[in-house]
């Protein structure tokens, strides 16, 4: 269902942003309401079945030479840089789940993705084991016999794979994102206890239209009570719930959660199809931003891959849950400010008149653009506008912190430097128009 949503022609986009922007307030805002779920009526999603459990003995250490390990997600922004990561810090041969019909296909993939994002290294990529498969089907569709072999040859999993998209319900997530996940700890239980790198994110707590700011920490109980806003976090929240199910069984796992992950700091390569790359095409489109009083917790990719790695290796890493957030988030007004600088002339203006501004077909935006943006227009109906991301919560980084503190790895801030690479490798790759001015 997932695959054939992502396929969507442009007819059935423009069907589908119909609906959710431009229907009459009154029925949108009651369309929005039922996307909100109270994480307490989720729960019922969370069923691990119960043949789920590690056999035979089970280790809390981490095994610090794996031989063989799975990656899901390889073909994504962050699956990437963990591959490379992985390839360069450890001697394992990297088995990436790859979609494609076969190994061949597979093999291509991966080797694009890495490529593309300046990350391709041939003297390592005999190492790349692509499995030519799917989250979305059952046993990660590689049939009995290949998952029996796969469960058995590999020491860890790290499962990074999922359906980002912030548009799409819980239902059409659910087969990639939350039975993905239910068939990756299948896999990680059949042949004694294999750890399980869990990537999840920072959205799994309620974010949005607090009353307060408040401090999410690591270890808080994901029973938090709140609403989340979009099937994308309803997934990821069902997906994490379930792995702690596999742990209170016995299954060594680890949880990664970060927060907004942005281009590399260094290179300035980025995800084009990322929400935050296309916030900002709409703006300089646009010419004018929201004016909104509000911050972005941003945590370049490099970063975070590191940081997965290194603490996935690390003795007595094993079973935590770690936030992967930037101690320095940014105000919306100074990241506006480095895009003046960087040349485009931008107009801060009410957020409804900019809401009004983007729906008007008169400006030419492309349907495309606006549709990515559907989830941020909608939330704001829902929850009165600009109030909705006033009050960010502070995250807790203290088992990152603790356990990266002996290494050379930290976070480094996302500034008018690092924006400004970032800005120079979108307009190289097309993606974004050169500035006129400046
Ligand atoms: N981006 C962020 O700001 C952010 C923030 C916090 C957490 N995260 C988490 O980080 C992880 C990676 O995110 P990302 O931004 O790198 O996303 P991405 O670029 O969209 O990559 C997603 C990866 O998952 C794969 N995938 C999707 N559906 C699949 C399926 N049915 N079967 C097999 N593979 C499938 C994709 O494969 P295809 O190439 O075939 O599509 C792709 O390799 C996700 O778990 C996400 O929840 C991301």
């Amino acid at each position: 269902m997932s695959d054939r949503l992502s396929n969507l022609s442009p007819k059935e986009k423009r069907a589908l942003l119909a609906q959710l922007l431009r229907k009459k307030s009154g029925t949108l805002d009651k369309l929005l309401e039922q996307a909100a779920i109270n994480v307490k009526d989720l729960k019922a999603e969370a069923a691990l079945d119960p043949e789920i459990r590690p056999t035979g003995t089970v280790s809390t250490q981490v095994a610090p030479r794996p031989e063989r390990v799975l990656l899901t997600g390889a073909t994504g922004f962050l699956g990437s840089f963990l591959l490379s990561e992985l390839l360069r810090h450890t001697r394992a041969e990297i088995y990436c789940l790859v979609r494609a019909p076969n190994v061949a296909e597979g093999e291509r993939r991966t080797r694009g993705s890495l490529e593309a994002y300046a990350l391709w290294d041939e003297e390592r990529s005999s190492r790349i084991v692509p499995v030519a498969g799917d989250l979305s089907e059952p046993l990660l569709g590689l049939g009995a016999e290949r998952f029996e072999e796969l469960a058995a040859e590999i020491d860890a999993v790290y499962h990074n794979g999922a359906s980002v998209n912030w548009v799409y319900p819980y239902e059409a997530l659910k087969p990639t994102n939350v039975l993905g996940t239910l068939e990756v700890l299948r896999l990680a239980s059949r042949h004694g206890a294999k750890p399980v790198h869990f990537v999840s994110t920072l959205g799994i707590f309620p974010l949005v239209g607090r009353s307060d700011a408040g401090v999410v920490r690591e270890d808080d109980d994901l029973d938090h009570g709140g609403s989340l806003y979009n099937g994308y976090t309803q997934t990821k929240w069902v997906a994490e719930k379930l792995v702690e199910i596999a742990r209170a069984r016995g299954l060594p796992v680890s949880i990664y959660r970060p927060s907004l992950i942005t281009g590399d700091s260094q290179t300035g390569a980025w995800n084009e199809d990322d929400f935050t790359c296309k916030m900002i095409k709409s703006w300089v489109g646009l010419g004018n931003v929201p004016d909104v009083d509000t911050e972005m917790n941003m945590v370049p990719v490099d970063y975070v891959s590191r940081a997965i790695v290194r603490l996935s290796l690390q003795e007595g890493s094993l079973g935590k849950r770690f936030h992967l957030a930037n101690p320095q988030p940014v105000k919306v007004d100074e990241l506006v400010s480095w895009i003046e600088a960087f040349g485009y002339p931008l107009k801060r203006i009410p957020f409804d008149g900019w809401r009004t501004e983007l729906l008007n077909p008169a400006k030419g935006l492309r349907e495309d653009a606006m549709y990515s943006l559907a989830p941020l227009l909608s939330m704001s109906a829902a929850i009165e506008g600009p109030k909705m991301v006033r009050a960010i919560p502070e995250f807790d980084r203290r088992n990152t912190t603790a356990a990266l503190a002996s290494t050379e790895i930290s976070c480094p801030p996302v500034d008018a430097g690092t924006f400004e690479k970032y800005l120079v490798y979108l307009v190289r790759s097309g993606f974004l128009a050169s500035p006129t001015g400046g």
